[in-house]
């Protein structure tokens, strides 16, 4: 590995470390979701016919060139704090046994603290079939009092890991509630152009969707594809209203509350990111039901962080565990659609309640031949 040109400072790397275990300790222990989950505004047309056995449905899918059992991911959640490496190491484990694909949270606190990598990189000690380095976007620029990250230190990232790609998540939302929070923006797509220019890169966002407008400029970027995460799920903007409450930070706190329902549906993102890249479906999901609704709408894969994040605080076999429900669940929903494979499930029927259909009114027209 090419040795650290990084100077931060104490505090930088200090703020780093225990606002992720801040986050974890919260979406562990508060109500920090959307107040409303989209996967319910989606239902799949049931099948009386199938006409093959429940045993012939086959999962399995390539992202990224890798080949994974069932079209899932474990979306990126933590590192760089003591207790996160018993956590990548339960996910890592169980995703290598199962054949799922995994992300590991943001690695700045890896990269601007080495004595800390060890937490991410626990996850190169098992064969999980697709591995996902995070930086963030708003790392990519300059800011006050905080690093600014270059290629360089994206291979690194790669490098700590172990990854087949490396995610560039986009967190506007959370960043503008965040008490410390990176708010400068101007000029990060051109950072994200210049990474994919030499690494293979997937856009991501963290909660908040995103829009057709966004996904075609991600892709004129040259990102390779594109994790929506959209709202539905866990809401950055609620975490951090509990970080602003507990700092008795009253501005902070408020725009929390206020945004806490922010952003484009999971369901629907998913569609406006319909741009010809592989898309990852992350937000809300809560079992392989909601998980095939989003291969039905067009999702390469499934991404599940917070359902993730209680087993794995207790063993590689309670994640495992979780994950062969959720395949199950999966298999079931493909079954009584009357899909065999991940092909016929994109091209399956589905409804969209009312609320959701509002949304997909103001989509700009595009091919649906890709
Ligand atoms: C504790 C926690 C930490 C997270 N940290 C990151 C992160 O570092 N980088 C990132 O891209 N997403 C991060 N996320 C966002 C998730 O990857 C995902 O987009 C979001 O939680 C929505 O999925 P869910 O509804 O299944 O939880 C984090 C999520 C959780 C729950």
């Amino acid at each position: 590995m090419p040795p650290m040109d990084i100077t931060p400072s104490g505090a930088e790397k200090e703020q780093t470390v225990s606002r992720k275990a801040e986050h974890v300790e919260i979406v562990l222990n508060e109500q920090s979701r959307a107040q409303k989950n989209w996967w319910d505004s989606v239902s799949l047309l049931h099948c009386s016919l199938p006409e093959f056995d429940l045993e012939e449905v086959d999962l399995s899918v390539e992202l990224f060139g890798k080949k994974l059992k069932a079209p899932l991911v474990i979306s990126s959640m933590t590192g760089g704090y003591p207790d996160a490496e018993k956590i990548n190491r339960n996910l890592a484990e169980a995703a290598a046994r199962v054949g799922v694909g995994l992300g590991v949270g943001s690695q700045r606190a890896g990269l601007l603290k080495p004595e800390v990598a060890n937490t991410f990189s626990v996850v190169k000690d098992f064969k999980v079939p697709l591995v996902m380095a995070n930086i963030g976007a708003p790392q990519l620029i300059s800011q006050a009092n905080s690093t600014v990250l270059n290629i360089d230190h994206g291979r690194q990232a790669i490098a700590m890991v172990g990854a087949d790609v490396l995610i560039i998540h986009l967190n506007y939302l959370q960043e503008v509630v965040q008490p410390e929070g990176d708010t400068r923006a101007r000029g990060v797509l051109a950072r994200i152009k210049e990474f994919a220019s030499a690494l293979p890169i997937v856009a991501k966002e963290t909660g908040a969707g995103v829009s057709h407008k966004v996904a075609v400029q991600l892709q004129e970027a040259g990102v390779k594809g594109i994790d929506v995460g959209g709202v539905g799920g866990t809401s950055f903007s609620a975490v951090e209203f509990y970080r602003a409450e507990k700092e008795k930070d009253a501005v902070r706190a408020r725009l929390g509350e206020t945004f806490w329902n922010w952003g484009i549906p999971t369901p629907i993102s998913i569609l406006e990111a319909d741009v010809g890249l592989p898309v990852i479906a992350t937000g809300g999901l809560r079992h392989g039901l909601d998980a095939a609704k989003a291969i039905a709408l067009g999702a390469t894969a499934g991404g599940m962080a917070s359902k993730m994040l209680k087993p794995a605080t207790i063993s590689a076999d309670a994640v495992v565990e979780a994950l062969e429900v959720v395949i199950a669940e999966m298999k079931a929903a493909f079954f009584l659609t009357g899909c065999r494979t991940i092909d016929e499930m994109w091209q399956s029927e589905l409804v969209l309640s009312d609320d959701l259909l509002s949304w997909a009114g103001r989509l700009e027209p595009h091919s649906d031949a890709d």
